[in-house]
C-alpha cells in the first residue's frame, strides 16, 4: 500500500517534471525572447505659449470614428471646444498605414518572408505606433488629451487598443439611411462605396458598421462607447456629460457651443477639405436628422432586412420612415429654428474665413452642400420640433 503511493507520487511527479521541462524547451525553440524595449517613442509638441507636452505609447488618447457621414466631425469639433482636448482634422494617412500594417501581418506568406528578413512584427508594431503617435501629436495644437478623428480607424480598434494600452474609443452610430443619403447626396466618395446605388451602399454601410461595433465589443466597454449621432444633435448635453465621464474630462459648457470655438488657439480647427466644415460651422441643429426620407428607392426600402441588416441590430426600425429618434432638447430646438430663420449669422471673421477656405476647386462640392442645406424641405425639420 505504501509503496504504490510512493510510487503513485514519483509518477506524477516525473509527469510534471517533464512536461514542465518540454514546454519550457518549447518555447525558448519556437519563441524567440522578446527583447526588452530600449527606447520608448517620446514627442514633445510646445503651443503657443510655451507650454510643453510630452507623448508616448502610454499616453492616454481618443480615437473617435464610425461609417463616414455619422456625425464623427461633429463628435470631433464639440471635443475640441473643450480646453483639455484637441482632435484636428481627419490625418488620412493613419487608416492606411493601419491597413498596411494589416497587410503585413495577415497574409501568412508575406509575414513568413519578413520573419526571414528580420522584420519581426514586433519591430513593425513599434514602428506603427510611432508613425501614429507623430501624426496624432504633432498635426495640431497639443493639449492634456489628444484625440484622432478618422472614420475608418475604429475598424482596427482592437489593433489600436493594444498599441496605445490607454487609449479609448468612441463608435459613431448613425441610421444608415441618413448616412448613405448623405454620402450619395453631397458626393463624398468612400473607397469601396457606389455612389449611384443606395443598394450598394446601404450594403457596404452595414458590413463596415459590423466590423467596427464588433472590434469595439471586443475592446470592451470600459475602453470603447457607442454614441449615436441622433442621441447626440437631440440631446448634446446629457450625450456628451456621458462622453466626457467616459473619458475622465470634467464638464465644460464649451462643447455645447463648438460653433464658438473655431479658429480659436484651443478651441476648433477645420480644414477645407473635410466634407463637413459647412455644416460644423453652425450650432448642433436638426437639419440632417431626417433629410433622407423620401430619397430611398422603394425596391431598397423594401428589402432593407437583408440589404443592411445591421440596422435592426443597432435599434433603428427599417420599417419605419423614419423612425422616431426621440426628442430633442429645447436648447436644440432653438438652434433649429435661429439657422432655419437664418438668425444664425456666421460671425464675420468666420465669414471672410469660409470665403478664404472654401474656394476651388472645392467650391463646387460645398456649394451642392450649402444649396441642398438651403433647398431641403423644411417640413420634415418642423415636423420634429412641433413633436414634442
Ligand atoms: C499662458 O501663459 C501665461 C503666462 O505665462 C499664463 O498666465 C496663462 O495662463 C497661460 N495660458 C494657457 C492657456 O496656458
Ligand atoms: C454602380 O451602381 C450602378 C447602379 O446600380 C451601376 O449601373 C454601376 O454599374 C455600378 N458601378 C460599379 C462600378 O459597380
Ligand atoms: C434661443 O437662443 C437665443 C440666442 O442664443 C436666446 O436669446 C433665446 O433666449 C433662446 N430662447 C430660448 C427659448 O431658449
Amino acid at each position: 500500500m505504501r509503496l504504490s503511493v510512493k510510487r503513485v507520487v514519483v509518477l506524477l511527479l516525473t509527469i510534471f517534471g517533464t512536461y514542465a521541462l518540454t514546454r519550457t524547451l518549447y518555447q525558448v525553440l519556437t519563441c524567440p525572447r522578446k527583447v526588452p524595449r530600449t527606447h520608448m517613442l517620446s514627442v514633445l509638441v510646445r503651443n503657443w505659449n510655451q507650454t510643453e507636452y510630452r507623448y508616448n505609447q502610454n499616453t492616454p488618447m481618443v480615437f473617435v470614428g464610425g461609417v463616414p457621414r455619422s456625425g464623427t466631425t461633429l463628435m470631433r469639433a464639440m471635443l475640441d471646444a473643450h480646453p483639455d482636448i484637441r482632435c484636428g482634422e481627419e490625418t488620412r494617412v493613419i487608416p492606411r498605414i493601419l491597413s498596411l500594417r494589416q497587410g503585413w501581418g495577415r497574409q501568412s506568406e508575406e509575414r513568413w518572408a519578413l520573419e526571414e528578413e528580420g522584420v519581426s512584427q514586433d519591430m513593425l508594431d513599434d514602428a506603427t505606433a510611432a508613425f501614429l503617435l507623430e501624426v496624432i501629436a504633432r498635426h495640431g495644437e497639443p493639449a492634456p488629451l489628444l484625440c484622432n478623428k478618422d472614420p475608418f480607424t475604429l475598424k482596427s480598434a482592437v489593433y489600436l487598443s493594444q498599441i496605445f494600452p490607454n487609449s479609448k474609443f468612441l463608435l459613431m452610430l448613425r441610421d444608415g439611411r441618413a448616412s448613405v443619403h448623405s454620402m450619395i447626396s453631397r458626393r463624398v466618395t468612400i473607397a469601396g462605396f457606389n455612389l449611384s446605388s443606395y443598394r450598394d451602399c446601404l450594403t457596404k454601410w452595414s458590413n463596415a458598421i459590423e466590423v467596427m461595433v464588433s472590434q469595439c465589443l471586443v475592446v470592451g466597454r470600459g475602453r470603447c462607447m457607442t454614441v449615436r449621432y441622433e442621441d447626440l444633435v437631440l440631446q448634446p448635453r446629457s450625450t456628451m456629460q456621458r462622453v466626457l465621464r467616459f473619458l475622465n474630462s470634467p464638464w465644460h459648457e464649451g462643447v455645447l457651443h463648438h460653433e464658438e470655438a473655431i479658429g480659436r488657439p484651443g478651441g476648433v480647427s477645420l480644414s477645407r477639405s473635410e466634407r463637413s466644415t459647412d455644416q460644423v460651422i453652425k450650432p448642433v441643429n436638426l437639419e440632417a436628422l431626417t433629410r433622407w426620407v423620401g430619397h430611398i428607392p422603394a425596391d431598397v426600402l423594401l428589402d432593407l432586412e437583408n440589404i443592411a441588416p445591421m440596422l435592426r441590430r443597432l435599434g433603428y426600425n427599417p420599417k419605419a420612415n423614419p423612425p422616431d429618434y426621440g426628442q430633442p432638447d429645447p436648447e436644440v430646438v432653438n438652434n433649429t429654428q435661429r439657422v432655419l430663420r437664418g438668425d444664425f449669422k456666421t460671425p464675420t471673421n468666420l465669414k471672410r474665413w469660409v470665403q478664404r477656405w472654401i474656394t476651388p476647386p472645392f467650391c463646387a462640392v460645398h456649394r451642392e452642400g450649402l444649396l441642398q442645406d438651403a433647398q431641403q424641405p423644411e417640413k420634415e425639420i418642423r415636423s420634429i420640433i412641433t413633436m414634442q
